[in-house]
């Protein structure tokens, strides 16, 4: 597969619709963003990167963290998770409460906010220092010992933070959250402001595709767990619009508010993509259509 001539068509594809959407503004240092900025990478299972655009400028990557804190937990803390988050779609917002009352304070899944704030808990729970523990994962696997937390946007999203707040108190008032939560939402909201570029994501992501192996060879996840994030990401990673995602890309997925997309093609490789313009739904909307036109360029997909 050339993979190199595969992204420069997309990105030619895709040009018109690079500065659609509008960059996330509820947290205010994102809204600072250029939105005409596009870039895609694809990593193969070696490691080898290819790229076009901005795919090596670094931008926040957001709830697409939430996918390493899942794996960490998993491996660190196994299957016993799962009494505390479910593995359904929410067909809700990302950041909505709606579900928590009436389903006993246990979140839909690992990718809304409420979910991922369960799992940063437990990864709390079992490391003492979840964000930190997370940055040292992700500078092993991308090999990029430059990778940081952004202070600004951490900062900005903490002082504009009552949503996740009110998450995370009402889930501790179901016994579903085991720390401190001005402790938890620390973490939280450090872990959602890595700064990382496309070509650092896909590296980041290939276990994933690996089958649970890590960059180094040694398995981080059991070949089912690897399974089961995937199909997670494909149900849930992309929220109220996984549905849709499903339908065009037909890959597991997740995305940020920093206009990142992750996409895993297991036993093949691993794709981002980033553009700041997002749609209704918090996705990145010339991101959605690279990746659309990527699985319908290569016929690769999970289906
Ligand atoms: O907690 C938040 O709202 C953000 N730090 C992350 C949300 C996010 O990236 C949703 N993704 N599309």
């Amino acid at each position: 597969m050339d993979y190199q001539a595969v992204l420069h068509q997309i990105a030619d594809d895709v040009a018109p619709l690079v500065g659609r959407g509008t960059p996330a503004a509820y947290i205010p240092a994102l809204a600072d963003v250029d939105p005409s900025r596009f870039g895609m990478a694809v990593a193969d299972l070696d490691g080898k990167v290819y790229g076009v655009g901005d795919w090596q400028r670094p931008f926040s990557a957001q709830s697409i963290t939430k996918v390493f804190t899942l794996a960490l937990a998993l491996a660190r803390g196994g299957d016993s998770l799962w009494e505390h988050v479910g593995r359904e779609p929410s067909g809700n917002p990302f950041n909505s409460l709606v579900q928590l009352e009436y389903e006993n304070g246990i979140p839909r899944n690992p990718f809304i906010n409420a979910g991922a704030l369960v799992v940063t808990d437990r990864l709390q729970t079992l490391t003492g220092d979840a964000s930190s523990e997370l940055l040292e994962f992700l500078r092993e696997e991308t090999g990029n010992p430059e990778l940081a937390f952004d202070a600004v946007v951490a900062e900005s999203e903490s002082a504009h933070g009552d949503r996740n707040a009110a998450l995370a108190h009402f889930m501790a008032s179901y016994g579903n959250i085991a720390n401190d939560v001005p402790t938890l939402l620390d973490h939280y909201f450090w872990q959602c402001a890595i700064e990382m570029s496309c070509a650092d994501l896909a590296l980041a992501a290939r276990f994933l595709a690996r089958h649970g192996l890590r960059a180094d060879g040694s398995r981080l996840l059991t070949r089912s767990e690897a399974k089961q994030i995937n199909a997670v990401m494909l149900t849930c990673g992309t929220y109220d619009a996984a549905g849709d995602f499903a339908y065009r890309v037909g890959l597991p997925g997740k995305s940020g508010v920093g206009g990142g997309i992750v996409a895993i093609v297991p036993g093949h490789c691993t794709l981002c993509v980033w553009s700041p313009g997002l749609d209704a739904r918090g996705n990145s909307v010339a991101g959605v259509a690279a990746l659309d036109r990527f699985t319908t360029l290569t016929g690769l997909s999970v289906f």
